[in-house]
């Protein structure tokens, strides 16, 4: 009898969801809003990462993570666009779904992507509408304040949480003259700050601060009232998010300052299937452990059949 292989890979499983592996077991409570606002009221931090797939999301889960953002700069680390503008609102919600199967604890949050959510209230609702009913998550995030502080309004008034992002906004990057640090001159700052209290008063439940000055941060914080998660903001912040595969060191393009590298798991990559492909080519794999039996008397019969098979 054949032994069957111990470890269910994604070569062997099979589409019936009976057989696929559990995400890995709930490390508490799943994470509401009221639990993120009680953080930030216990000044207890809030770490949040980005996850596109379902084994980064069962990561995630399992580090124990607080949020997980379904992030746009997936379109350039997961499907490599060469920014964040070209990914679709499909191709988020396939990425979002998946997330959504690995993730019980986190609160999730998919990423709006640029041109689903600006032109009206209704575009920037239905949007919206389907992050939460196609892909299970739990909240939507937006760029920029301006003319998506209504954008957020009419999304929390039709009951989603929306959660907001200033400062450097990789959607606009290019009006903003690219991907520069925001809010370094007074006049600049007081924009990025009156967007922030606009998009907390129009009821986003948190907002991102993405490259901003350490200064601005620590001015603007004692006057907003939801959880600030931030991005190159320094550390006044309630909470800070790094995209997942910049912290792990799988995506290969350039790496902004704030980023900080806590593995490298690429390098690792690129050995493990050099010495695969190494391995093949020496016939060194696979080995009889990988392989499968037949009795010996099956093998036997079947040899005298093919003895007398025509071809
Ligand atoms: O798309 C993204 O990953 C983000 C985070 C940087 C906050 O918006």
């Amino acid at each position: 009898m054949s032994a069957g292989p111990k470890v269910p890979t994604a070569g062997n499983r099979s589409k019936d969801s009976a057989s696929l592996p559990n995400p890995s077991p709930a490390k508490g409570k799943p994470v509401t809003l009221s639990s993120l606002a009680e953080k930030k009221a216990l000044g207890e931090p809030i770490a949040m990462v980005t996850a596109y797939d379902y084994p980064s999301a069962g990561v995630a889960e399992e580090a124990g993570v607080d949020v997980v953002l379904v992030g746009d700069s997936a379109a350039m680390t997961v499907l490599g666009y060469p920014s964040t503008v070209p990914v679709s609102v499909d191709e988020m919600l396939m990425l979002a779904a998946a997330v959504r199967r690995g993730l019980r604890t986190p609160l999730l949050v998919g990423d709006l992507p640029f041109g689903s959510y600006e032109v009206s209230d209704e575009q920037a609702v239905a949007t919206a509408q389907r992050f939460i009913k196609e892909a299970g998550c739990d909240a939507v995030k937006l760029e920029r304040g301006g003319s998506s502080v209504q954008r957020a309004r009419a999304i929390v008034g039709a009951g989603i949480p929306v959660m907001g992002h200033v400062g450097l906004t990789p959607q606009t990057a290019t009006a903003l003259g690219g991907y520069r640090s925001q809010g370094r001159t007074a006049d600049r700052a007081l924009e990025v700050v009156e967007d922030a209290m606009a998009l907390e008063e129009a009821g986003c439940f948190s907002i991102v601060f993405e490259a901003i000055p350490s200064d601005v941060t620590d001015l603007v914080m004692p006057r907003l009232e939801i959880p600030v998660i931030g991005i190159g903001a320094g550390p006044a912040t309630d909470g800070q998010v790094l995209v997942f595969h910049d912290l792990l060191g799988i995506y290969d393009g350039h790496a902004a300052r704030f980023v900080k590298r806590y593995a490298n798991v690429r390098e690792q990559m690129v050995a493990g299937v050099h010495a695969f492909a190494e391995d093949v080519r020496a016939r060194r794999y696979p080995e009889a452990e990988h392989g499968y039996t037949m009795a010996p008397d099956e093998r036997e019969r079947l040899k005298e059949i093919l003895a007398t098979h025509r071809n």
